[in-house]
């Protein structure tokens, strides 16, 4: 919290993006125990479980709330589904009329579940380490909505915008609307910190990336910090370093998650303005040994003088070794 709040720690914080997954044999249980994916993200006991477990073992400096960017598609009535091995599935959502038919009616319902897994987490962490909760910006989680899965080129997503703006531009705002109430239920519920994650924000450029990634994560920030104005807020934008100054300033976000190919010269000279999260390599954590030991000192080296938390520049990956996320929290938080 010392960190997002802008100053320096003489050992940085650390927290893994997807730290709860199919990494750790007791997630994978627990997965197994709950049936789908989808009934994990609303069962609140087990989702409390599984966010815990990261915690348990490895010690990271935050926990974030089990759950998933498409669980606000999915309350709002799109049928969603995670298929095994395939990722999400969507209906898509093509024209006016589909989006039509999306209503915040049941949203409630099912957020209040997510809810209920946050207020079990904060009582069982008990005020150690503190919760992040999240949604996915409206422009990423747009793209799965359109698109009814994810793509490479988010071309759903664009042709809908480019061909019908006005319907996109509506989409948007559902999104804004919905996704803020999230937000702010989760603050509420008692997470102590946010992470907008806009994991496609990538494939725009100039005046799309403003009005597409700036813009709604920018409505979102002002709406959420209207009611509570001290909860910081993550913004990643995943892929954007060409546009990161102007990110930061369009958004209003209090710290920056920043991606593997972000440069660290970049990252650093960014901490003179607000703090900096990131950027490992989620593969070279897979890879483990003398390559991860190297990098992950270049990146204390570089950005631990001044305001810092320690993540991936991405999700950690299913098949990483646990032997190897124990080196790197130990090399965080030692030095050595
Ligand atoms: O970070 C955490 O530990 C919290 C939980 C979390 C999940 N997804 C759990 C999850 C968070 C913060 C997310 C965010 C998310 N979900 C993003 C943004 C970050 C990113 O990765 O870019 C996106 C794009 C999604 C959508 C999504 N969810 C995809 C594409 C997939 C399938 C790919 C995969 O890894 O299987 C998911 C499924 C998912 N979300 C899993 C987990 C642990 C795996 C599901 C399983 O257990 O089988």
């Amino acid at each position: 919290m010392e960190a997002l709040a802008g100053k320096a720690q003489s050992t940085p914080p650390l927290w893994l993006m997807r730290q709860a997954g199919r990494y750790l044999p007791e997630y994978r249980q627990v997965r197994e125990q709950a049936g789908s994916f989808l009934d994990l993200c609303y069962n609140p006991k087990l989702a409390a479980e599984v966010t815990l477990q990261p915690i348990r073992r490895l010690g990271f400096d935050a926990a974030i709330v089990f759950s998933d960017i498409l669980v606000v598609p999915h309350a709002l009535g799109q049928h969603v589904e995670f298929l095994e091995g395939e990722g999400p599935k969507l209906n898509p959502i093509a024209n006016a009329a589909d989006l039509s038919k999306l209503s915040a009616g049941n949203a409630s319902e099912r957020f209040g579940l997510v809810y209920e897994a946050i207020e079990r987490i904060v009582s069982a962490l008990g005020g150690q380490t503190p919760l992040i909760g999240f949604c996915g910006a409206p422009w990423t989680v747009a793209s799965y909505m359109a698109g009814g899965g994810g793509s490479p080129d988010q071309r759903a997503a664009k042709l809908l915008a480019y061909r019908d703006p006005q319907t996109f531009k509506a989409l948007l705002e559902l999104l804004v609307e919905t996704s803020s109430g999230y937000l702010i239920g989760q603050i509420d519920a008692g997470v102590r910190a946010l992470q907008i994650f806009d994991s496609w924000a990538g494939s725009l450029a100039d005046n799309d990336f403003l009005s597409f990634a700036i813009e709604p994560t920018a409505e979102i920030v002002k709406r959420v910090k209207a009611v509570h104005p001290a909860i910081p807020v993550i913004g990643f934008p995943r892929g954007s370093s060409a546009y990161f100054e102007r990110y930061v300033n369009g958004t209003g976000i209090d710290a920056l998650g920043c991606d593997t190919a972000a440069p660290l010269d970049l990252m650093a000279q960014l901490q003179s303005r607000l703090p900096v999260q990131g950027n490992l390599d989620p593969l070279l954590l897979l890879a483990g040994g003398d390559a991860m030991e190297r990098r992950v000192k270049t990146i204390l080296q570089q950005l631990s003088p001044k305001p810092f938390v320690f993540n991936l520049g991405h999700g950690i990956l299913p098949d990483t070794p646990i032997e190897n996320v124990e080196r790197l929290v130990n090399l965080v938080h030692t030095g050595t």
